[in-house]
């Protein structure tokens, strides 16, 4: 797995092409209270703004070819916030997959949800099971929504799937190993983000994706989130291309260059 993402590093661009987009962008949406209260409105509303940015994403996503794209929602911590906020939220989730979920299917959107499902509200699950049925087959952008996800929590998660085959014996404690890890994560199925973008120039995590952002180039973007658009998107990625992924290796230069 090492060799591969070596490998990947030192994949020359010949330069006579576009770049290839990044396979696996993964977005931390932020800003939504402070666009709203930057207008004199309440935070609810910078939520609701934020669903439009939500939608132009993942159209975007799709044109430019992107592969997964994942947006964090809600963290696990966010239930901490003023129950109205919360609730606000909750609501537009809600609205969100009802009225989105017919025209993502349509568009061969596969929706994935990460995040602990044990502690969501009872009229939620069902709904975030019928966005993954649904489109369980279809094989264009992959959106992975992060709802009620936390990194640790996500870890804790894991480590107890491990350790609970090692207490019965299905495996050995010396077998573990960094597939394993990953295997046991919300995120199993797909590859590690190549590109995390936040808004609202925030520099930091927030509990999002550590152990699948070993790897990832960071791009932090002034924009608030219900400001964000292809353009922005556009913008992350021709930072993303101007990076230079090394994996720990070293570029070794090709003879005659
Ligand atoms: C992101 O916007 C949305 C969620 C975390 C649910 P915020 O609500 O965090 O907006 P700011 O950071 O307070 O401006
Ligand atoms: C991270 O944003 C969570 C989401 C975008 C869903 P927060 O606004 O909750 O993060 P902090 O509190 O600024 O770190
Ligand atoms: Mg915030």
């Amino acid at each position: 797995m090492a060799e591969q993402l070596a490998a990947d590093a030192f994949q020359e661009f010949d330069g006579s092409s576009q770049p290839p987009v990044p396979e696996n962008v993964a977005i931390i949406m932020d800003g939504n209270g402070r666009w709203a209260q930057s207008r004199g409105l309440p935070r609810t509303q910078g939520h609701r703004k934020g669903v439009e940015a939500v939608r132009a994403a993942v159209r975007a996503a799709g044109e430019l070819g992107i592969k997964t794209l994942t947006l964090f929602s809600f963290s696990s911590e966010n239930w901490n916030r003023p129950a109205d906020e919360v609730s606000e939220i909750m609501g537009l989730l809600k609205i969100f997959i009802r009225r989105d979920l017919a025209d993502l299917h349509k568009e061969g959107v596969r929706v994935s949800i990460i995040g602990a499902r044990d502690n969501i509200p009872s009229d939620i699950k069902p709904l975030l099971e019928e966005a993954e049925n649904l489109t369980r087959n279809n094989t264009s952008t992959r959106l992975v929504i992060a709802f009620n996800y936390g990194s640790r929590d996500e870890i804790v998660r894991a480590t107890k799937k491990i350790a609970e085959k090692a207490a019965s014996g299905e495996l050995k404690p010396e077998d573990i190993d960094q597939d394993m890890i990953s295997g046991a994560l919300d995120t199993a199925e797909w590859s590690d983000p190549d590109l995390i973008i936040r808004t609202s120039g925030e520099q930091r995590l927030s509990n999002f994706l550590m152990w699948q952002a070993a790897y990832s180039e960071f791009v932090f973007l002034d924009c608030l989130w219900p400001d964000f658009d292809k353009v922005e998107l556009q913008n992350a990625i021709e930072i993303y291309h101007s990076r230079d992924r090394r994996y720990g290796g070293v570029k070794v230069a090709k003879a005659g260059a």
